[in-house]
């Protein structure tokens, strides 16, 4: 045998020589959920660990991760279940908490980066992310809603945002108005891909946000498809995305090596709430190391080809490298 590849793992050190793929901090979006109120801190029930946090000890949280190195935070509101309608009239009202708190987030700290979520489903009395009429998502008319949703967020000085909601056109209808307003420097991340996945389970619990009935695949995609994808990207991509996303992660890494070899974008993916609890609860019951599984994880994520990578992990990973 004149060739050996276990030359190349002989020792730490040129293992760490020969690494191909390596995960930081700076690749790290936190996504953090706010309480109204004050002195608020609530665990989620399927994700231990995260809490949902009132203004004031958000801005704590906030101080503490960036201190770590986590400079990127994605910002969802809980919202009472009376602030609810079937318009998401809230999710533009700028005296609505969550408004207000990311206009006091952006100044407290002007150097991190905020990204927001564009879509009905916190504000819905219908828990889905489009206006319901009979049981049918109305697509253009949730443009609108959208649309002024962009535009308030945007008016909070926050930097990226995250339509989720997965109605056709809405990445180029937001970048119009965005522009129309003159918000020219807010980026857009698109969910390109957004599955109508299981996964979200522990997170429409935290926020209370679950279709009150139906359930969201006239939108989102259907895990069975690939190809598919493509289309979504390709139409983000000449709508005016800056980012292009992929959600869940974990199970969807074919999706995102395939964007990285078709689209020159960055590539994010979403490693959801349903992806943090099994890890979590395995751990828990002393059945995987979860500081191995963890990284293993999120390497697995950055190899199949994100560039930034939207995780529950992100603070106790940044512990462990500290
Ligand atoms: C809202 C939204 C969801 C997630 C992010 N934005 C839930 C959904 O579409 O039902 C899921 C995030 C997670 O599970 O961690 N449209």
């Amino acid at each position: 045998m004149h060739i050996r590849p276990r030359r190349n793992r002989k020792s730490l050190a040129i293992r760490n020589l020969v690494e191909e793929t390596k995960v930081t901090v700076d690749d790290f979006i936190f996504p953090l959920f706010l309480l109204e109120g004050s002195n608020q801190k609530i665990e989620v029930d399927a994700m231990p660990g995260i809490f949902r946090y009132s203004l004031d000890l958000m801005l704590n949280e906030i101080e503490s991760c960036m201190k770590l190195g986590i400079h990127t935070f994605d910002i969802f509101p809980v919202v009472p279940s009376h602030y609810k309608d079937k318009m998401g009239t809230k999710g533009y009202d700028e005296n609505f908490f969550y408004l207000k708190a990311l206009k006091e987030i952006k100044s407290r700290f002007p150097e991190a980066a905020i990204m927001t979520d564009v879509a009905m489903d916190p504000y819905s009395s219908d828990g889905h992310d489009g206006i319901v009429e009979e049981g049918e998502i109305l697509n253009d008319e949730t443009l609108e809603v959208l649309g002024k949703m962009a535009l308030a967020q945007a008016a909070t000085g926050i930097d990226i945002l995250g339509p989720s909601d997965m109605m056709d056109g809405r990445v180029g209808y937001i970048r119009e108005v965005l522009d129309e307003n003159g918000f020219m420097d807010v980026s857009i991340m698109s969910y390109s891909a957004k599955y109508a996945s299981a996964f979200y389970g522990p997170f429409r619990d935290a926020l209370d946000s679950a279709p009150k009935s139906g359930d969201k695949k006239s939108y989102q995609m259907n895990p069975a498809n690939q190809r598919e994808a493509l289309i979504e990207a390709d139409l983000d991509i000449d709508e005016g995305a800056d980012f292009l996303m992929v959600k869940p992660a974990l199970a969807y890494l074919d999706i995102i090596k395939l964007f990285k070899d078709s689209y020159s974008q960055p590539i994010a993916a979403y490693n959801v709430s349903g992806e943090y609890a099994m890890l979590k609860a395995a751990s828990e019951k002393g059945w995987l190391d979860y500081n191995s599984i963890m990284q293993e994880t999120l390497l697995s994520i950055k190899r199949a080809g994100a560039d930034i990578i939207l995780t529950y992990h992100a603070k106790e990973f940044a512990l462990l490298r500290r």
